[in-house]
């Protein structure tokens, strides 16, 4: 048993929204879809760590990891577990307040947890305004659903600009899970 997924579960089931933490296959397939090494990354939502193991084992570095998370207890936990790596205690809502990026220090990836399906859209939509005001030009939003439908609906895609593909189906999860991808399009006129 995890116990500090099983503690943070029991305190608020909306938030976490998964009953058990990301398997070791979803957690590779999302690091993978990644590509993490060199890369400046911010993964929200890391929950128990899970996927950050995996991108770490994938190449990522310490020093270009940053974790945002909103539980106080998982935020302290992540930061025991995770030495070296800079842990936000914090809502995906502020997400750009919280890092504070000096000009020009965009992400390359945005890795996310979030329980999007149960996400309210009016919250959704800051959430998604803030990473995409977060990730640079060749930047990824990588995001996994246990949906057969995409976690971020076309509609929404097109406001920010985006294009999703499902890079994985991963069936060796609890539930099957599949991995998504957003980017911009190589012709996407970007404004800073
Ligand atoms: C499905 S769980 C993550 C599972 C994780 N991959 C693991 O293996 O443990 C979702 C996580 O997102 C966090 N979360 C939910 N809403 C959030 C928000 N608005 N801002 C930051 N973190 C949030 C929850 O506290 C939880 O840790």
């Amino acid at each position: 048993m995890n116990q500090p997924f099983v503690l943070a579960l029991l305190r608020n089931p909306r938030q976490i929204g998964a009953v058990v933490p990301s398997g070791q296959s979803l957690a590779r397939a999302m690091a993978l879809a990644a590509k993490p090494s060199g890369k400046r990354i911010l993964e929200i939502g890391p929950g128990t760590g899970a996927i950050t193991k995996a991108l770490l084992a994938e190449g990522a570095s310490r020093e270009k990891l940053c974790l945002l998370e909103r539980d106080d207890r998982l935020a302290a936990y992540l930061t025991g577990k995770f030495p070296g790596i800079r842990v936000i205690n914090g809502d995906a809502r502020s997400t750009a307040d919280l890092i504070q990026p000096e000009s020009g220090s965009y992400f390359d990836v945005v890795i996310s947890s979030l329980p999007l399906l149960n996400v309210k859209e009016a919250d959704k939509i800051i959430i998604l305004e803030q990473i995409f005001s977060l990730l640079n030009q060749q930047g990824v939003l990588v995001q996994y659903t246990y949906s057969a439908k995409a976690p971020i609906s076309s509609s929404l895609a097109n406001r920010f600009g985006v294009k999703g593909e499902r890079t994985a189906m991963v069936f060796r999860n609890l539930p099957p899970a599949s991995v998504w991808k957003y980017s911009y399009p190589s012709n996407y006129n970007f404004h800073n």
